[in-house]
C-alpha cells in the first residue's frame, strides 16, 4: 500500500495546488492554498515522523511535517508568497536556492533578516525572474536541518511551458540511517576535514531505486536535484541516448550529449530523453563512483497516447545578463584546507575551523557581529571570479542572489553556461564570471554543509 501512495507521488508531484482536491490526492502531498492567488502557499518546519526505510519510522524534520517536502509550483514572473510558519524548536531562515532574489527575502540570518524563532510566522515574497529547477532550504543548523529532512523543490515553469510528454523532478538525497530508523551522526569531525560525511542510504524522491513509469515513445524532461548535504552525484543514462538541456536551472543553447555529468550538493541538471516506443522497457539512470556505475532509478515504458514526434521540446533561455568581460575586473578567491580547532565556542562545544577563502575562515554571524566581505562589488560591474581549489578534496562553490557564467577550467573543457553553483575538483582552477546587478550581501559558500560549517563560507557585497 504504501509503496502505491508513494508511486503515486511520483507521477503527480508537480500538479499544482489548484488541481489538487482533497479527495484526489492523499494530504501527505497536498500544498494547503491560502486565498484565491495562485502561487500563496503555507509552508511549516517542524519534526516530522518519516518513513524513509520501508516500514521503519524515522524521527526527523519536515517541510508541513513531510518528506519529500511539498514541491513548490511557481512562475516565471509571478509573485510567489509564502507563509512560513516556524514549528521547530530552534530558529531558522529559509533561503530560495538559485532564486535571482531581493536581498531581504533571501533567508539568510543576520545578513538578510532576523532568525525566524520558534512559533513565529515570517512572509517571503518575491517574483522569480527565471525559470528552471531550484530548490528551498533552512539557511541555520543547516547540519541537522538538511540533514534530518528540511530540503524541497521549487519548480519555477517558464511563462510558456514547454511541450513535453513527462516532467518529472528528481530530489536525490542520502541519509544517515542506521537500520532501525535512528540517525547516525550527522557530521564526523575527520570527515568534516576531508569530503564531508556520507551518508548510507540512497533514496530518489524519498525512495530507494525507484521504478517510475514514463509514456512510450514520449519526450521526458527528468529533473535532477542533489540536495543532499555532502554528496557528488555522477549521473549518467544506461544505453540509451539523453541530452543535458539545463544546469542550475538554465537552459543551454544547444543540448549536450550526456556521457556523464557530476552534480556537487546544491546542483540540478536537467536531462531530456525519447522513451522507446515499446511498453515495458527499462531506462536505468545511474550514479557513478569511481569507474563504476550503480543503478538509481529505472524508467519503465507503460501505454500512452503521446503523438510521435521526432524532434524535442525546446527550453526558452533565462533573461540572464551577459558578463562584459572586455570592462570585468577580476578578483582571486582561494580556497584551502587549514586544519585548526579553535579550542571552544560560547555553548561549550569544539568549534572546528577546517577550511578557508583567501586565507579567512567564516568567523560567523551574529547581531552584534558582522565580519568584513569577502569582496566590495559595483553595481552594474562585471567580475570575473577566478577560483583555485587548493585542496584534495571536491567543492561545490555556489554564490547567492546572481546566476554566473562559468567560463573555462584547468581541468576539463567547459561548454560556457550559467549557473549559480560550480564544481571544483582537486586542485582545479576556473573562472566564471557575472553582472553585479543585484545589490546586497550576499553569501558565498560551499555547499558541502560541514565544509561551509567549518569555514568554507563568506559573502559578498553589491553596492
Ligand atoms: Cu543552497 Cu547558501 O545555499
Ligand atoms: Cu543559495
Ligand atoms: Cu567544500
Amino acid at each position: 500500500m504504501e509503496l502505491v501512495n508513494r508511486r503515486q507521488f511520483l507521477k503527480t508531484g508537480l500538479v499544482t495546488a489548484t488541481a489538487i482536491s482533497a479527495a484526489a490526492c492523499t494530504p501527505r502531498f497536498l500544498l494547503e492554498k491560502i486565498s484565491g492567488e495562485t502561487y500563496h502557499y503555507r509552508l511549516t518546519a517542524e519534526a516530522a515522523d518519516l518513513t524513509i526505510r520501508p516500514g521503519i519510522s524515522t524521527s526527523g524534520l519536515g517541510f508541513n511535517g513531510q518528506y519529500p517536502a511539498p514541491i513548490l509550483k511557481a512562475k516565471q514572473g509571478e509573485v510567489l508568497r509564502i507563509e512560513f510558519v516556524n514549528k521547530l524548536d530552534m530558529a531558522t531562515t529559509i533561503h530560495w536556492h538559485g532564486i535571482r532574489i531581493v536581498n531581504a527575502m533571501d533567508g539568510v540570518p543576520f545578513l538578510t533578516q532576523a532568525p525566524i524563532q520558534p512559533g513565529e510566522t515570517f512572509i517571503y515574497e518575491f517574483t522569480p525572474p527565471d525559470a528552471g529547477t531550484f530548490w528551498y532550504h533552512p539557511h541555520m543548523h543547516s547540519v541537522e536541518q538538511l540533514g534530518k529532512g528540511l530540503v524541497g523543490l521549487l519548480i519555477v515553469e517558464e511563462r510558456e511551458k514547454p511541450d513535453f510528454d513527462f516532467d518529472e523532478s528528481f530530489a536525490l538525497k542520502n541519509w544517515h540511517l542506521n537500520e532501525d530508523g535512528t540517525f547516525k551522526p550527522l557530521s564526523i569531525p575527520r570527515y568534516a576535514a576531508r569530503m564531508g560525511t556520507p551518508g548510507n542510504y540512497e533514496t530518489v524522491n524519498g525512495l530507494h531505486k525507484p521504478v517510475v513509469d514514463v509514456p512510450a515513445g514520449g519526450w521526458l524532461r527528468l529533473r535532477f536535484a542533489n540536495i543532499d548535504n555532502t554528496l557528488v552525484y555522477k549521473l549518467a543514462v544506461k544505453d540509451h541516448p539523453a541530452y543535458v538541456v539545463a544546469i542550475d536551472a538554465n537552459p543551454l543553447p544547444e543540448p549536450l550529449l550526456l556521457k556523464d555529468y557530476s552534480i556537487g550538493a546544491g546542483m540540478r541538471v536537467d536531462i531530456i530523453i525519447k522513451a522507446p516506443k515499446n511498453v515495458g522497457e527499462d531506462i536505468i539512470v545511474q550514479n557513478g563512483k569511481g569507474k563504476l556505475f550503480f543503478t538509481l532509478l529505472a524508467l519503465k515504458t507503460v501505454a500512452s497516447t503521446v503523438r510521435n514526434r521526432d524532434k524535442a521540446p525546446r527550453l526558452p533561455l533565462n533573461p540572464l545578463p551577459e558578463p562584459d568581460l572586455k570592462n570585468a575586473e577580476t578578483k582571486g578567491f582561494v580556497f584551502e584546507w587549514e586544519g585548526a580547532v579553535t579550542p571552544i565556542s560560547k555553548q561549550g562545544k569544539a568549534q572546528h575551523k577546517f577550511w578557508t577563502i583567501n586565507r579567512r575562515s567564516w568567523s560567523g554571524m551574529s547581531e552584534q557581529q558582522q565580519p568584513e566581505p569577502l569582496a566590495v562589488l559595483q553595481l552594474g560591474k562585471t567580475y570575473i571570479f577566478d577560483l583555485k581549489n587548493n585542496t584534495p578534496h571536491m567543492h561545490p562553490i555556489h554564490l547567492h542572489g546572481v546566476m554566473f557564467k562559468v567560463l573555462k577550467s584547468s581541468k576539463k573543457k567547459i561548454h560556457p553556461h550559467f549557473a549559480d553553483t560550480v564544481l571544483l575538483a582537486k586542485n582545479e582552477r576556473v573562472k566564471i564570471a557575472f553582472v553585479a546587478d543585484n545589490p546586497g550581501n550576499w553569501m558565498y559558500h560551499c555547499h558541502v554543509i560541514e565544509h561551509m560549517k567549518t569555514g568554507l563560507m563568506g559573502y559578498i557585497s553589491v553596492a
